[in-house]
């Protein structure tokens, strides 16, 4: 299926592993010029200088804390001023914050909000001049099933997913007119750079493959996902590739859950 990506310049925020990285790549094969950020500057040119290698695509990376009020808006510069254009944002940086109500502090709250909320609502405000003038704008924000259906011992994060589905679904319907599509994908439990930290933090001893049958085990309400495994990020890419393709033009305001049959929510 050709998609209609090439020529376009994508700007993806965590771009230097898992799902930001395995989306970047994606869209790259597909012909798109890409931007990626994250903190961790060597990290992030090792997925620049990976991408280029596998795609021949032309890949920015710029070092950037999107938590931080006006880099997520240098990040969307930068990107401009390289590439020209912006025709698709996908807002991905994230980390897992999921706590007892009472051990989370005004602090606690904040920083999950800059990261998940503010992170995206700054890049969105500072890329939808050149998303208008695309004529075919995408905008992607990564959340996750819980915001759908909360579970105990999940704040700050599932509140802060819940307004990244809010602000989807507003955006949606104010930006349709510019031609701007605005979606969400909410994930699962997908292996990713996230996890592999947690192995070696938690269980170092264990192989990846005994550590994602603990996670199985252990979350998602101890029943796991119904397909019996995480998700891959690859998995999440592929759709967040269709969602800012030619190919998704009648798709907007949707929240589509990316879990393995995980959640109980549509
Ligand atoms: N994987 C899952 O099971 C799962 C579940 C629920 C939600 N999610 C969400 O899905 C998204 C992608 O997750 P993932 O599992 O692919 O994550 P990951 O493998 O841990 O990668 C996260 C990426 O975001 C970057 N990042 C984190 N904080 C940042 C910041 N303040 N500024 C700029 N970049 C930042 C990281 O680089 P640096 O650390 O170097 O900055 C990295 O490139 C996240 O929003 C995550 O919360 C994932």
């Amino acid at each position: 299926m050709e998609l209609g990506l090439k020529g376009k310049v994508a700007a993806i925020t965590g771009g230097s592993e898992g799902i930001g990285r395995m989306t970047a790549e994606r869209l790259a094969q597909e012909g798109a010029r890409v931007a990626i950020c994250a903190r961790r500057d060597g990290l992030l040119r090792e997925a620049a200088a990976a991408i280029r290698a596998a795609t021949g695509a032309e890949v920015l990376a710029v070092a950037a804390d999107i938590g931080q009020p006006g880099e997520p808006e240098r990040f969307i510069a930068e990107t401009v001023k390289r590439f020209g254009r912006l025709d698709i944002v996908v807002n991905n940086a994230g980390r897992e914050a999921s706590f007892a109500f009472n051990d989370v502090s005004d602090d606690d709250w904040q920083a999950d909000l800059d990261l998940k909320l503010f992170a995206a609502i700054r890049a969105i405000r500072a890329a939808i001049p050149h998303l208008q003038a695309s004529g075919a704008g995408r905008i992607v924000n990564i959340t996750h099933v819980g915001a759908k259906q909360p579970r105990a011992r999940s704040v700050p994060t599932s509140v802060s997913r819940a307004a990244g589905i809010a602000l989807t679904k507003a955006l949606s319907k104010e930006l349709a007119e510019h031609k701007i599509l605005v979606n969400t994908v909410c994930v699962g439990l997908i292996w990713s750079g996230q996890w592999e930290s947690r192995r070696l933090a938690q269980a170092p001893h264990e192989t990846p493959a005994q550590f994602e049958r603990w996670v199985m085990a252990n979350r998602g309400g101890g029943t796991g996902a119904p397909l019996g495994r995480m998700g891959r990020p690859e998995e999440v890419a592929d759709l967040i590739a269709f969602l800012a393709s030619d190919r998704g033009s009648y798709i907007t305001g949707t929240a589509i859950n990316v879990d393995g049959g995980l959640s109980g929510a549509v």
